[in-house]
């Protein structure tokens, strides 16, 4: 099962730059070009948060027209800038039987794939930090009850379960729950294919109880690489990409990041 993922959009409203100077409505285009030239096509697409940057039907509207071209099924988990509601409201097809009052914005998909995606909502709302509560971690148990070591989960969400090293991002990490999560997802590690991530704008690695923990960069603009403990906050333009990760039973999760944006010489050069 080929599984692609992007995240960290941050949709704009018409007219604005992202900080002044990041089109992230052209880059959104870029990455759905991209997308639908792979080739073979991924089975589904999962956008793990941030997809609008201040949360307006406008932004998750032009988000909408955006992919729905690809003809892809696609889910999605809110980030720290998505509103729930708004969510809903924009993409009904996700959660069918949620209310628009629901608590939490899982997204799950269809049972019948060979791996059982899970979307755990981690947001605060109207905050940056993440939380896992008690009542999401008894939803995330019982989901994984029902994942076998031949259908193992794979689980997908806003915030990275792991200190990153990157002092401002980490401010704003999983600040709640993140122990529990743990303890959660090395109980059950032979029925977790891996976890899925954003919010830190960067490729970045982990592991849980052998569990992998991949971070996804943003295809949009990147967040600086600075280890230093009183790092600033800095965002680059590191170049954009997509991660394609690919699930077979006998394989287990192998993990590409595709380049979104054309670099010099031509591809591949023999
Ligand atoms: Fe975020």
């Amino acid at each position: 099962m080929l599984i692609a993922q992007i995240t960290d959009l941050h949709v704009t409203r018409a007219g604005e730059l992202l900080a002044g100077r990041v089109d992230t409505r052209a880059a959104l285009g870029r990455c759905v070009a991209r997308l639908a030239a792979l080739d073979p096509r991924p089975d589904v697409l999962l956008v793990t948060g941030d997809l609008t940057e201040t949360a307006t039907a406008e932004e998750y509207d032009f988000l909408r027209q955006a992919l729905d071209p690809l003809g892809l099924p696609w889910l999605a988990v809110p980030g720290n800038h998505d509103d729930r509601a708004a969510m809903r409201r924009a993409f009904p097809q996700m959660a069918p039987a949620a209310a628009e009052d629901a608590p939490f914005c899982h997204a799950v998909a269809r049972p019948d794939w060979p791996v059982r995606l899970l979307g755990l909502d981690s947001i605060v709302p109207r905050r940056s930090e993440g939380a896992l509560c008690a009542a999401r971690l008894v939803w995330l148990a019982g989901q994984l009850a029902g994942a076998t070591p031949a259908q193992p989960a794979l689980i997908y969400m806003h915030h990275p379960p792991f200190r990153t090293g990157i002092a401002p991002m980490d401010a704003c990490g999983l600040l709640q729950g993140l122990e529990d999560f743990r303890a959660l997802v090395t109980r059950h590690a032979d029925r977790i294919a891996g976890i899925l991530c954003g919010h830190v704008h960067r490729v970045i690695h982990a592991a849980i109880g052998g569990v992998p923990v991949l971070l996804a960069p943003s295809s949009a603009h990147q967040i600086s690489l600075d280890l230093r403990s009183e790092a600033p906050l800095g965002f680059c333009l590191e170049p954009a990409k997509i991660a394609l990760h690919d699930w077979r039973p006998e394989i287990g999760l192998v993990s590409n990041y595709v380049y979104i944006d054309d670099f010099p010489g031509p591809y591949p050069f023999k």
